[in-house]
This record gives structure tokens, sequence and C-alpha cells, in this order.
């Protein structure tokens, strides 16, 4: 995945474009550029490998009369990331810039017919393809050129072109990455992500896939690619807060976000339960024909890394609660498998950024063969969210850090609130569906109680720091969790750590227990509290080290464990929300006493659009 951004207006494309490029950096961090036509229709062009600030660094005195610009910060697919790999890319001539995120499928082939036809390829990238497939069809204007060489392009791509020899205008274009254009007054603004406009404008539209877009100083106009006819769209408000986006005093956006958590369940669940009733409030399922939701015989959740493990906690509770059949799948597996599906089968996706491209492809595949489908998705107005026939928006705000936090907790909130809805349907009782609201609506002052630790936990961090291994174990509800918890630590710190279900360790990875591979043990009071600490028992007998997460109260294990984190009780279904919070500190400041960037792991993205 990668960050694009352009601009075109008053003498602000530079201003504009950096900042975009820093908001948009949570995509990919390898590389940048920018490419800006200047009054005089000069272009410039500077890229440069790292972060953004070696782009800004390298740019900041440059005095540039810039009305037109487009801008690009990388997550490497094709080629190292490298200045020559780094976007913007030109053809040969140094008349045609362009920044693309996506995938271009048949790059090879219209690679070798291009170089065939003599031109002159200076990087290792699928995109270059793009600019010298315009620069063949370019003959003065700039949209005709790019429409005709998408029509030969297969693959992903949200793009941004310009050209010194048709300097005014900006052209963009969307298939499966996304795309939205801001507009204020004499300026337009391009981005992947709304979060880049905020500030600069709330009028927006979302570019749909098979769209290109024409952008003027003063004027606008979005052509459908196959037919090259006009298609009439207008700008939308939307609703996005600077403070959103910035860190309000914190170090990190990770820790931001973890402190967040008690407000984001708020805004999660805010007028969604009718507590006295028992009953779960979903605008966005009850435009659903209701009849349709309950002849559903079967689900089947499909997210990729954390979204997939919210999905296994929302499928133990789908079944226990509203006894529908739950599967989930990778969506990486899924589109490549011969799913049975029908039309009584619901295909839920869970995604926070609505652009993960093997969750879309699920549900692209689910959508084919007639299943209903639906999502919970963060990011408003994003492809899942449009994609699918109804759905539940996370409202956890927008989620900066790569490592997903609060929105993975705010995609279980989601889930414990459709079970309700669900299961009211299919034989709930009333009381049942209160104690659950009841539960999930005490939420927040129980995570604001687990924050109070975080200074223990702080400590507990340092200590642990410098261990290579963990394992994280936890059974029923808080086995995804400790695939969560596992995942988390890898991405942050760097350290391996694998997660497990608690009656999996003795199948194998207890081979690998001695004093220096500490276990993380989920075991709150519930169902399987017996199970874990037999579990325990045989990981002390064997010389491990055991840090456990266990119910306020509880001093049980004191004699087995090395060290405790108690976090309060609440009903089963909903201890994952709960044991996360000190699972997420633990990870942030263990990658903060190893010296790294807890916001921007390496070799990662926030979202991941490509296969
Ligand atoms: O945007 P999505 O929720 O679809 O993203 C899914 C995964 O890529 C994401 O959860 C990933 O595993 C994160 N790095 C987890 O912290």
């Amino acid at each position: 995945m990668c960050g694009i951004a352009g601009y075109i207006g008053k003498d602000g494309a530079k201003d504009f474009l950096i900042n975009a490029l820093k908001r948009l950096e949570y995509r990919g961090y390898d590389s940048a550029g920018i490419a800006v036509v200047e009054k005089g229709n000069e272009v410039r062009c500077v890229k440069k490998v790292g972060r953004i600030k070696e782009l800004e660094d390298n740019i900041k005195n440059e005095k540039w009369g810039e009305t037109v610009g487009i801008a690009h910060t990388r997550w490497a697919t094709h080629g190292i990331p490298s200045e020559k790999n780094a976007h913007p890319h030109s053809d040969c001539d140094s008349n045609i810039y362009l920044v693309h995120n996506g995938i271009i499928e048949n790059y090879k082939s219209l690679k070798a017919d291009l170089e065939r036809a003599g031109h002159i390829f200076k990087s290792n990238t699928d995109t270059e393809v793009l600019a010298h497939l315009v620069e063949k069809h370019f003959a003065g204007n700039l949209e005709e050129a790019v429409l005709n060489a998408l029509k030969e392009v297969e693959g992903a791509y949200a793009l941004a072109v310009i050209a010194r020899e048709d300097p005014d205008k900006l052209v963009v274009a969307k298939k499966s990455s996304p795309l939205v254009l801001g507009f204020s007054e004499g300026e337009t603004f391009i981005a992947s992500d709304p979060s880049a406009l905020v500030g600069f404008t709330d009028r927006v539209i979302y570019m749909d896939d098979g769209e290109l877009g024409v952008i003027t100083t003063d004027d606008y106009k979005i052509i459908s690619i196959e037919n090259n006819s006009e298609v009439n769209k207008k700008p939308n408000v939307i609703e996005l807060d600077l403070s959103d986006i910035q860190k309000n005093g914190f170090e990190y956006f990770l820790l931001k976000e973890i402190f967040e958590c008690p407000e984001v369940i708020k805004n999660s669940t805010r007028g969604r339960m009718i507590i006295e009733e028992g009953l779960a409030k979903l605008g966005g399922l009850e435009v659903l024909d209701q009849k349709r939701l309950r002849d559903i015989e079967r689900i089947i959740i499909i997210g990729c890394g954390s979204a997939s493990y919210a999905a296994m906690v929302g499928e133990y509770m789908l079944e226990e609660y509203a006894g529908i059949p739950v599967e989930v799948e990778l969506g990486s597996e899924f589109r490549y498998r011969k799913p049975i599906i029908d039309e009584r089968t619901a295909v839920l996706v869970v995604s926070q950024s609505g652009e993960t491209a093997d969750s879309l492809a699920s549900l692209m595949e689910a959508k084919r063969k007639g299943a209903l489908t639906l999502g919970i998705v963060n990011v408003v107005g994003s492809t899942v969210a449009r994609e699918t026939e109804a759905g539940v928006y996370n409202h956890a705000g927008p989620e900066i850090a790569v490592a997903s936090t609060k929105a993975f907790i705010s995609q279980i909130v989601v889930l414990a609130l459709i079970t309700v809805y669900m299961g009211r349907m299919r034989g709930m009782s009333m009381i049942m569906g209160k104690r659950i609201l009841e539960e999930i609506s005490n939420l927040p002052k129980l995570v604001e109680d687990v924050l109070q630790d975080s200074e223990n936990i702080r400590t507990l961090a340092k200590k642990y720091s410098a261990y290579e291994n963990f394992l994280y174990l936890g059974r029923k509800y808080n086995c995804p969790i400790a695939y969560e918890g596992a995942l988390k630590i890898k991405e942050i710190s760097y350290i391996h750590a694998e997660g497990y279900a608690g009656g999996e360790m003795k199948h194998g990875p207890i081979a690998m227990i001695d004093e220096n591979f500490p276990c993380v043990f989920i075991a709150p009071k519930d169902s399987v509290y017996e199970k874990m600490c037999s579990n325990m028992e045989e990981v002390k007998a064997r010389g491990g080290k055991i840090i456990a997460i266990t119910t306020k109260g509880n001093e049980d294990l004191n004699d087995i464990v090395s060290d405790t984190i108690y976090i309060p009780k609440t009903l089963e279904m909903l201890t994952p929300v709960l044991a996360c919070i000190p699972l997420y500190l633990f990870a942030a400041y263990v990658g903060i006493e190893r010296g790294l960037d807890i916001d921007k792991p390496r070799n990662l993205a926030k979202s991941v659009t490509v296969e």
C-alpha cells in the first residue's frame, strides 16, 4: 500500500502535498517523492529514500511557483526502496509524471511491448509502465492519453497524473485502490484517505472504481473509463476533526489510541443500545429486509490479521448467544477456495481500513455467489463500506498507528452488538440481551481501570524487554486474544512470539519452554480458567516464566506465576476487550524500551491493498 496526494489551485501545492504525505505516511514509509508543475511549465521532481521528513528537509528552502502537483509515500512491492523506484515516475521525455497506489498485474507484457517500441525504463517498478503508456497515447490532451492507457491496464490503481505539455490540469483515476477528491475555493486536493484533507476542506467526492477525474483550477469532470461518458457526482460534507489525527500530548499515536479505547467504546455503542428492552439498535442493519436476515442459516466472517482475530471472538459470541453457525475465514485464503455459499449465507467482512485487498476480493466473490454481504468497517466511505449491502461502522475515529488497537477493540464491541441484534431475532431472551448490553455499557469504565495500571505494565515491559521469544496462550474467547497479543509484540517490538490455544501447547510448543521463553497466559476467572491453570502448571514444571492476566482479586496464582496483571470482572464474552489493553500496553512499552518507532514498524503498512 502507498499514499498518494495531488493539488491544483493557487501557489500552495508543495505545502499541501508535504502535509498530506505526513498524514498518509502510515500507508507506507520507505521512500517519498513530489513533482510539481511551475508557472512557466517547468516540472520539479524530487524523490528521497526514507521518511517524509527526508523529502521535506530537502525541499523546504526551494522557492517554487507551483500550482499543480502530485506526491507519493511508498511501501515497496516491485523494486527495493530507492530513489529510482520512488514515485513520481516519468516517461522518456520527462513530460508525464504520475503517482500510483496499487499493482499493475500485466506490467511485464506491457513493459516488453513498450521496450520493443523504444521506451527506456529507469526503475524496477510496475508503475513506470503507466508513465510510458500515457506517453504512448499522449497527443496534447492528458485525460485522453490516460483514458486510452488505462484501457490496456489490468490490476489495481489510484492514480494521479500531470503533464508538462498540458499543465493546467490534474488527471486522476481509480480501480480497487481508494481515492478521494476535496474541494475548496479555487483549490482541489486529492488523497488516498480523507484524513489528509482535514483542515483544508470537508467537501469531498469519493471516486468509484472505473472512474477518471479531470481537475482544473475551477472545475472538475468525472468520466467512466469504460464508456467515456460523464458521471454526475457532487461533493458531500464529511465530519473529521483535526484533533483526531494529532497526537494530543502522547509521544506516539499508538499510545494515544490505546488510551482512547474507553471513548472509542462509547462512540461505537452510542445510540445503539436500548438496554431496558435488551435490544441493539443498528441502523446499518435495519435497512435490510429483516426476514432475510432472520432466515440466514450461516455466517462467514472474513478478515485479515487482527481483524480475523476479532472475527474469531465474534464467531464464539454469535454461536453461543445467537445460535448461528459461524465460520471465520482469512481473506487471503477464502478468495482462492471454492466456497459453498448461497443466498442463505451472510458474508461479513471485518476491516478497519475497508481497503484490504484480500478481504475485498473475498467480498466480491461472495457477492457473485449471491450471499448477503455485510461489513464492519472503520473508515467511512471505504470500498468495503460501499460494496456491502449493509453494515455497521466502528466509529473508532482515524487509527494512525500501523498496529491496530482501538479499531480491534471496537470490532469486538460491534460484534457483541450484532450478537444481541441477531440473537434477539432468534430466541435470545430480553433478560440475556439486557445483561449483555449492561456489561457492554460498563466496558468504558472497566477499560479505564485497566489503563490506570499502565505504570506497572511499563515496569513489567522493562523487565521482559530483552527476551527474544514469547508464547501467548488463551482459551475460548481469549484464544484469539493470544493470537492478537503475539501479533502485537511481533509487529511493535520485533520479538518472536507465538499465539496458541492453551490446549494446544502440549501438542508441540511445550518443547520450546525454558527459562528464556516466557509465557503470557490470558486467564480470567471464566469457564476455562481451571484448564488454563493446568497449562500454567505444565509450564512451571519446565522452568518457564509466566505472566498471567487474570481477574482482579484472584490470588490463586501467586505461587505459580512470575508476574500478574489484573483486569476487572466482566461477562466472559467481553473479557477479550479488557485482556487486550495490557497486552497492547506491554507490546508498546517493550517497543519503546527497545528504541523502536512503535507507530511505524518496519516493513509494514497500515492497510494492505496488494495481494
Ligand atoms: O484494515 P484491515 O482491518 O482490513 O487490516 C487487516 C490487517 O492488515 C491488520 O489488522 C494488520 O494485521 C495490522 N497490522 C494489525 O495490527
